[in-house]
């Protein structure tokens, strides 16, 4: 793949919070589990878990813990991806804490453009109530609930978010 190809696949993704509820194939849901677990991670620790949810009462209970967002229930699948502090403090103690959440972060994002590679949509969904979150799928406490990634078949936006220039980030040498 060309660098361009890269950014221009990485330009043409966007949130969907529109889907047709039309479930994910299970070769679907497994390319997404494959290229997550291709993910860095602290220590090749894979501090990382995740509850694939495609139940419709489970993504219903899912919505109402992301304050209704309406787009959790109705796509296909729902990634809840977790960080699993056993796993990354057992090394790391508390600086496992940031590595676990880092690990998560990462899987996601991993999961994030897998979807956008097998041409379906998602949307990152960061807002939610963690206890509620923890009831619904019985997590036990060492795990904590980082993202519910909506994943499906849906209506992208006409017009694509836009972006602060690069300069707006970077700083070089020193801040
Ligand atoms: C950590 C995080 C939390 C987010 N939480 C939500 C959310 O709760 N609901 C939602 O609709 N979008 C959520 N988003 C998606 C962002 O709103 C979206 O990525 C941002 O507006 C840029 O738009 P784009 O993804 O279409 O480029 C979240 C994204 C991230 C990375």
């Amino acid at each position: 793949m060309e660098s361009s190809d890269f950014l221009g696949f990485l330009k043409s993704r966007s949130s969907v919070r529109n889907y047709l509820n039309d479930p994910l194939t299970e070769e679907e849901i497994e390319y997404v589990l494959s290229c997550a677990s291709t993910a860095p991670s602290a220590g090749n620790l894979e501090s990382w878990d995740v509850v694939v949810v495609t139940n419709e009462e489970v993504k219903t209970a899912l919505s109402q813990a992301a304050f209704d967002q309406v787009h959790v229930e109705e796509a296909g699948a729902v990634f809840v991806v977790c960080a699993n502090y056993v796993r990354s403090m057992s090394r790391y103690g508390e600086r496992g804490i940031l590595y676990g959440l880092e690990d998560a972060t990462i899987a996601c994002t991993y999961m994030m453009l897998a979807a956008h590679a097998k041409k379906l949509h998602s949307c990152w969904t960061g807002a939610f109530d963690d206890e509620d979150v923890r009831g619904i799928l019985a997590l036990p406490q060492h795990i904590r609930p980082v993202a519910l990634l909506a994943i499906g078949r849906g209506h992208p936006p006409a017009v694509l978010t836009g972006r602060m220039d690069t300069g707006g980030h970077v700083h070089r040498d020193i801040w």
